[in-house]
């Protein structure tokens, strides 16, 4: 059985003490909810106060990037090992705003995927389609090619093979406000634990894989009650409090109703 994951996306949003803030008011908002984990990315200035603010939560705390190193003459970079020092859980690798902003290569994402893997973090790798190429029934294509070269050469004896969460993020879908359909998105995740099948056979039924693309309160059941999906990776939806802890609820009810 896999435990169903929510990842809040903060993305390039909050100063620190609006992450104090929000915080501080989240947890109150939440304490009916259990059975969820919940996963915040916050920008790296918010990660060490966040840190100590999540400790007698439920909460965990994850990073949007990292470099590959341990550590090094890479000026602006933070590494794996400072992300690990904060008892960061899980980090974000190869969002498609990396790879389209900061010309984040197949290679690069792999070297990350790697580094996540020997320092004991938990990525969340993303792949996903661009509407050109999701017009032109790519997607497959396009998937296959990001995941498989993400993880080539890893083999089954990696115990973070089976721990790590892959997303799928259609690109068309991020920040436009219009989601996927949950059929849609589920047949993609279907797709992609065949290719985990192909290549790593057990694990396939083991990885989480998220949706990620305008989820919100109102449409996040349509993907959480999907079998191939195990959660969703959410951005502008999980920068309120009361529209975070809405969806959060959302998903809670269904799972009792
Ligand atoms: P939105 O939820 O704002 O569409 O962003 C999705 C995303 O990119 C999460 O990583």
């Amino acid at each position: 059985m896999r435990q169903t994951l929510i990842v809040a996306n903060w993305k390039m949003y909050k100063t620190l003490a609006e992450a104090e803030e929000f915080m501080e008011r989240f947890t109150g908002e939440i304490a009916g909810v259990s059975g969820i984990e919940t996963v915040i990315c916050a920008p790296f200035i918010s990660l060490a106060r966040l840190s100590v603010l999540m400790e007698r939560t439920t909460l965990l705390l994850g990073a949007q990037n990292m470099h590959w190193q341990k550590e090094g003459a890479f000026t602006g970079e933070i590494s794996p090992l400072m992300l690990r020092d904060l008892g960061i859980k899980y980090v974000i690798i190869g969002h498609s705003e990396r790879r389209l902003h900061f010309n984040e290569s197949n290679l690069l994402i792999k070297r990350k995927v790697a580094s996540a893997f020997n320092f004991g973090l938990i990525p969340i790798l993303c792949v996903g389609e661009n509407w050109e190429q999701h017009s032109s029934q790519e997607t497959e294509k396009v998937i296959k090619e990001q995941l498989f070269s993400a993880l080539e050469g890893f083999t089954l004896e990696n115990e973070f093979m089976t721990k790590m969460v892959l997303a799928y993020e259609p690109v068309w879908a991020i920040g436009t406000g219009t989601a996927a359909r949950g059929e849609e998105a589920n047949a993609v995740a279907g797709f992609m634990r065949s290719l985990l099948q192909e290549k790593w056979g057990g694990i396939s039924e083991k990885v989480r894989i998220l949706y990620g693309g305008s989820v919100n309160a109102d449409n996040i059941t349509e993907f959480t009650g999907k079998e191939d999906l195990d959660g969703a990776l959410v951005g502008g939806s999980s920068l309120n409090v009361e529209t975070f802890a809405g969806l959060l609820k959302a998903v809670f009810n269904e799972r009792r109703a």
